[in-house]
């Protein structure tokens, strides 16, 4: 999709700035950018670190992978170029929300490498943090929560992520969280306890 049809347009800085967002907030604004098959775990995760932080009364929002396809990128399908245009229009809501001085949690499959480092290049130094949730596709295909590994093996679903379309793992992923063997809190408190010891959060 080309981007290039916006001319005539300026920018204009804002008089409240995200560090003073960030002030009023009492923390800093993040992006916990979750990444892995369907079924790993993204949105179930996502949700529990939202949940955590909420409580301890920090802002946060939560950007889901089929929530957000049934509004904002209800045009995009599942074709390498839609693909990119779905993490390419979130990483830009997700800075946003970073800018407002909140910790976004995002669950998408984002399964292209590239598109993942376009998302974290938005973003100030040690702001975007890539966490990898990790379970084998045989975990991802028995849970088959939405019934869809049945629908891609049967050929009802061309082009499914892990099936007939790839999924590149990030390579050096600020948290990898093992989802095969381990239960949504303690992963849910492993990201808590990693966003205390990297100064995201107050420890
Ligand atoms: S992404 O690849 O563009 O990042 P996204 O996270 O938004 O994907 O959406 C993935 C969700 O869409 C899956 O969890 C699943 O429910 C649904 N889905 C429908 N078709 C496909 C497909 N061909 N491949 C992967 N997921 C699909």
């Amino acid at each position: 999709m080309t981007d290039e049809k916006a001319t005539n347009v300026t920018w204009h800085n804002h008089q409240i700035t995200r560090e003073d967002r960030q002030k009023l907030n009492g923390h800093r604004g993040a992006v916990l950018w979750f990444t892995g098959l369907s079924g790993c775990g993204k949105s179930t995760i996502a949700n529990a670190v939202d949940q955590l932080l909420h409580r301890q009364g920090v802002h946060t929002f939560v950007l889901d992978g089929d929530n957000i396809r049934m509004g904002l990128n209800r045009n995009l399908g599942f074709s390498p170029e839609d693909r990119t245009e779905n993490i390419r229009r979130i990483g830009e809501v997700a800075k946003l929300f970073a800018d407002a001085a909140t910790i976004v949690s995002s669950a998408f499959i984002s399964p292209y490498a590239a598109d993942r480092e376009l998302v974290r290049a938005l973003l100030p130094e040690g702001t975007f943090v890539e966490i990898l949730v990790q379970a084998s596709l045989e975990t991802c295909e028995a849970r088959d929560p939405k019934g869809l590994y049945r629908k891609a093996r049967a050929g009802e679903i061309s082009d499914f992520t892990g099936i007939d379309a790839p999924y590149e793992a990030p390579e050096s992923p600020e948290i990898v969280l093992d989802s095969d063997t381990k239960g949504v809190e303690e992963l849910a408190n492993e990201v808590i306890a990693w966003l205390k010891a990297n100064d995201i959060l107050p420890a």
